[in-house]
C-alpha cells in the first residue's frame, strides 16, 4: 500500500509519498522561515497563504521523483490537526479535493501521532511498549504507548511548551526565528556552570512541566549580567549570551531528562522514544541516551530532518490508520485542538 501525506499545521509545507513495502518513496520539505523571519515568530494568516502557494507544486515534485502518477497511491493522508486552523484548512481542503478526484480514501491525521510514529521510519525501530516524549514548539507531553492509538498521557506543561521556551528566550538573547536551533548553537560556545537556572517541577512527584518560569528566570539572568549599567565590551557580552544560552539549554534538558526517567520507572519500562523540533537537539539527545543507559534502556529518534514537522510522518501514520480501517469520508475536517489520547486503538 503507498500513501501521500500532506503536512501543513503550522509553518512548514511537508509532502511524503510512503510505501509499507518500499518505505519513502519521495519526500519534500518547504519551510517557511524566511516569511516570518521579519515578524519574529509565525504569523498564521501568512503561513496559510504559503501553503496555498506550495503545496500542490511540491505534491507534483514528490510524485515525479517517485516516477508514479495517482493512480500508484492507495490514499492521500492530511495533517487534520492540532495547529493553525488556518495552516490546517489548506492541507484539509486539498488533500480532501485531490482524494476526492482521485477516487482515492482521504485520511485525516493527528499531528503528534505522526510525531509519535517517525521514529518507526528508521531502520532501529522501537517496539511497543515505550515512554514517548513528544517535544515540540506547541507541545510537551509525556506518553505511555503501547501500540497505535494506544496513548497514555502521563504528563504535560502547563503552560509553555519547551519549544516555545526555547524560541522566547532565544529572541531575549536577539536571535532570529525560529530560535531553537539559533540558541543550541550560541550554547555550544558557552561555559558550562558559570549560570545555573531552575530545573522547573522537578522537585515534587508528578510528570508535568512548567517552563514559563524558566523562561522569566532566563530574562531576569539577562537584565541583571547585560543591561546597560553592566558596561560589557561586544566581546564580553557576546559570551555572557553564550553562558544564559547553555545555562538555559541545561536546564530544560535536565528537566525533561529528570521526568523521563521517573516516566520509565513509573510505568516499569526500558524503551524511550523522543520526537518533535525539541528531539533535534544534540544535547537533549546525548542526555537521554545516558539517563536510558544507566536504566538498562534504550532511546530512539527519528533522524533529525523528521524530528521537526515533515510530510513522512503523516504519511507514514495515515498508513497505519488507513489499513487500520479509520473513518475517510469527505466531510471537511480540520480539527486545531484534538487530544492525542482521544485517538482510537489500532
Ligand atoms: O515539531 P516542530 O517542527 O513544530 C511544531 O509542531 O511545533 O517543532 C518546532 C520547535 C520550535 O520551537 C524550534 O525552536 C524547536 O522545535 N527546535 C529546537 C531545535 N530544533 C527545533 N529546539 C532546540 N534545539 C534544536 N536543535
Ligand atoms: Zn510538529
Amino acid at each position: 500500500m503507498r500513501i501521500l501525506g500532506i503536512e501543513t499545521s503550522c509553518d512548514e509545507t511537508g509532502i511524503a509519498i510512503y510505501d509499507d513495502e518500499q518505505g519513502i518513496m519521495a519526500h519534500r520539505l518547504y519551510s517557511q522561515i524566511a516569511v516570518h523571519a521579519d515578524y519574529g515568530g509565525v504569523v498564521p494568516e501568512l503561513a496559510s497563504r504559503d501553503h496555498v502557494r506550495k503545496t500542490i507544486p511540491l505534491i507534483k515534485e514528490v510524485l515525479a521523483e517517485a516516477n508514479l502518477t495517482p493512480k500508484d497511491l492507495d490514499g492521500v493522508a492530511y495533517t487534520a490537526g492540532p495547529g493553525l486552523v488556518g495552516a490546517l484548512l489548506v492541507g484539509c481542503s486539498i488533500g480532501r479535493s485531490l482524494a476526492y478526484g482521485w477516487d482515492l480514501p482521504a485520511v485525516p491525521v493527528h499531528h503528534m501521532e505522526g510525531h509519535l510514529l517517525a521514529p518507526m521510519l528508521e531502520d532501529n525501530a522501537p517496539e511497543f511498549p515505550f515512554v514517548a516524549l513528544l517535544v515540540s514548539g506547541g507541545h510537551t507531553m509525556l506518553v505511555r504507548v503501547d501500540g497505535i492509538g494506544q496513548y497514555e498521557l502521563l504528563g504535560e506543561s502547563v503552560d509553555d511548551a519547551a519549544g516555545e521556551a526555547f524560541d522566547k528566550t532565544a529572541k531575549l538573547l536577539g536571535l532570529d526565528y525560529p530560535g531553537g536551533p539559533a540558541l543550541s548553537k550560541m550554547a555550544e560556545q558557552g561555559q558550562v556552570g558559570r549560570f545555573k537556572l531552575p530545573r522547573p517541577m522537578t522537585d515534587r512527584p508528578g510528570l508535568d512541566f512548567s517552563f514559563s518560569g524558566l523562561k522569566t528566570a532566563a530574562s531576569t539572568l539577562i537584565r541583571k549580567e547585560t543591561g546597560e549599567s553592566c558596561q560589557l565590551s561586544d566581546e564580553q557580552r557576546k559570551q555572557t549570551y553564550a553562558d544564559i544560552a547553555c545555562a538555559f539549554q541545561q536546564a530544560v534538558v535536565d528537566t525533561l531528562a529528570i521526568k523521563c526517567k521517573r516516566a520509565l520507572q513509573q510505568c516499569d519500562l526500558k524503551r524511550l522514544v523522543i520526537a518533535g523540533g525539541v528531539s533535534a537537539n544534540t544535547s537533549l539527545r546525548e542526555k537521554l541516551a545516558i539517563t536510558t543507559k544507566k536504566l538498562g534502556g534504550e532511546v530512539f529518534y527519528p533522524r533529525p530532518e523528521f524530528c521537526t514537522d515533515n510530510g513522512a510522518m503523516i504519511a507514514y501514520a495515515g498508513l497505519q490508520r488507513l489499513k487500520a480501517g479509520t473513518d475517510t469520508d469527505l466531510t471537511f475536517k480540520a480539527t486545531p485542538r484534538w487530544p492525542l489520547d482521544s485517538l482510537p486503538a489500532i
